[in-house]
């Protein structure tokens, strides 16, 4: 995908997630200046999780969306913070990352008594899962890292995985905010803010930000049977409009719906 005639792979995606994962996986997964270096604790990454969650869970039953309880899966687990979250409501959790590192980390913050399975999935798809596998499909901070082209191709991938009748939360900043940052985000070539980030904010790799406006979002889950329900601006502190979306699937053809 070219952003300002650059190319971004899936390849780079990878090589920048693992390197980020290898140095500081906490941090890369949850950015906060304060807790560089090791500033985050397990407990403390977990619970913010647990909150995240547990706030989703609860929005999503408001709406009168309720998925089954059997097998959830956290696309872009990082270090497992929402698995562990999620192993709470469901029977099975399924975490899948590009990132090597951040699945050994994962692995070792596993609290779920061996309910989670944390997997490579290095491709552009999902195609290790059959249709219809997940109860829910939950994805938070992951899209606005990915080229539009490949976060689109994931998004049909779990209109594909999710079982009729289930759900999605899907958390991606829907614009950049009016601020210098939001903007150069939005106009600066990509290697300008990579080459900003890695020599003056120290990143260990390079983190790409894009945004995906809810009526595109829309578009693509609506071609998949899906339909978002809800979407809820829950932070605009600083230079995205941050988002987490509540998407309800179709039922089965043979329950009276149309998927
Ligand atoms: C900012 S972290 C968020 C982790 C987790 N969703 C959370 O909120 O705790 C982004 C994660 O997405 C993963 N990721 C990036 N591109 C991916 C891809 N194409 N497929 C699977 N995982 C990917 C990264 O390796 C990283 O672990």
């Amino acid at each position: 995908m070219p952003i300002w005639g650059v190319t971004v792979s899936l390849d780079e995606v990878r090589r920048d997630w693992t390197r980020l994962g290898s140095a500081e996986p906490l941090w890369a997964v949850c950015v906060d200046p304060a807790k560089r270096s090791g500033g985050w604790d397990d407990d403390g990454f977990l619970a913010s999780g647990r909150r995240e969650v547990e706030k989703a869970m609860d929005r999503l039953d408001g709406l009168g969306i309720r998925p089954g309880r059997d097998r959830a899966l956290d696309f872009g687990c990082g270090a497992g913070r929402l698995s562990n979250a999620l192993a709470g409501y469901f029977d099975t959790v399924t975490g899948v990352d590009i990132s090597e590192p951040m699945l050994a980390e994962a692995r070792r913050l596993d609290r779920s008594g061996g309910r989670i399975e944390f997997r490579l999935n290095d491709g552009p798809d999902l195609a290790a899962f059959a249709d219809g596998s997940f109860d829910l499909v939950y994805c938070d901070l992951v899209l606005q890292h990915l080229p539009p082209d490949l976060a689109a191709g994931y998004l049909r991938e779990f209109t594909r995985v999710v079982r009729p009748s289930g759900a999605m939360v899907i958390g991606v900043p829907g614009r950049e905010a009016r601020t210098f940052k939001g903007l150069v985000f939005r106009y600066a070539p990509w290697p300008l803010i990579r080459v900003a980030q890695r020599t003056l904010l120290r990143y260990p790799a390079p983190m790409r930000m894009h945004t995906l406006p809810p009526e595109r979002l829309a578009g693509l889950l609506a071609a998949g049977g899906a339909r978002i329900a809800a979407s809820d601006e829950y932070w605009s502190g600083d230079h995205w409009q941050h988002l987490r979306h509540f998407v309800t699937v179709e039922p089965a053809a043979d329950s009276g719906g149309t998927r």
